[in-house]
């Protein structure tokens, strides 16, 4: 059972990418001058998340925009159990990104010490208003691990600016397959130094 994704970000001229956040271990609200706070929180993901997450995970566009999926992309059963491992591995942080009280999106890292990695993933309908680039900010404090990494496909632009907004820069490319491209593509590896 999917459940559909319910109305978009009011408000969709904010973005947080303009405004001033304030970050206190993963809560926060911003503020664009004369308008309404848009409040926002990184919480544990919970059960009830899964079935919009997986919405949001086996849409086409963004799986083909983040390149480097699964071959069980589309699998719920799979899902359900990377989940249920995912959570149940302490060295691997996990948070649903929860704007004005609508899930938008995950973010997460995992590796050992000096070769963590970070990756998020938005819903499509709430692209564009800078939820990454605040999700990303405020991560930053709930996981201090450093140094961090990070993989874009060579054209994931949006991501790679994402990171970059956050401190993190360019140090290789690499080559790996991309299952949603069905081929070898470049993969540009960013870092965010101690
Ligand atoms: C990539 C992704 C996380 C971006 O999320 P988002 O919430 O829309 O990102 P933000 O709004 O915070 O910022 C996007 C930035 O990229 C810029 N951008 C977007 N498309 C761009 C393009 N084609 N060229 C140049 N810049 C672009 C935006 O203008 C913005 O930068 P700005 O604030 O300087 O204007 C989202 O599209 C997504 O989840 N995609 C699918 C999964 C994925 O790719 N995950 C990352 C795997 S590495």
């Amino acid at each position: 059972m999917l459940v559909p994704l319910r109305s978009k970000v009011r408000s969709g001229e904010r973005t947080l990418a303009q405004v001033r956040v304030l970050i206190r271990d993963g809560l926060g609200s911003a503020q664009m001058a004369g308008s309404d706070v848009m409040r926002w929180v990184l919480r544990e993901v919970r059960d009830e998340d899964l079935p919009l997450l997986f919405e949001q995970w086996t849409d086409p566009i963004a799986g083909r925009m983040a390149a480097f999926t699964t071959p069980d992309q589309a699998d719920w059963n799979a899902f359900e159990r990377r989940w249920s491992r995912l959570r149940a591995d302490e060295s691997v942080i996990t948070r649903a990104i929860v704007v004005d009280g609508e899930v938008t999106g995950t973010i997460g890292s995992w590796g050992d010490p000096g070769e963590r990695e970070v990756t998020y993933w938005i819903g499509r309908s709430y692209w564009g208003k800078g939820i990454a680039t605040g999700a990303l900010s405020a991560f930053l404090a709930v996981d201090p691990s450093r140094p961090l990494h990070a993989r874009v496909a060579y054209d994931n632009v949006a991501s790679r600016r994402v990171l970059e907004k956050c401190g993190f820069h360019f140090i290789a490319t690499e080559r790996g397959f991309a299952q949603a491209r069905s081929a070898e593509i470049e993969e540009q590896v960013l870092r965010l130094e101690p």
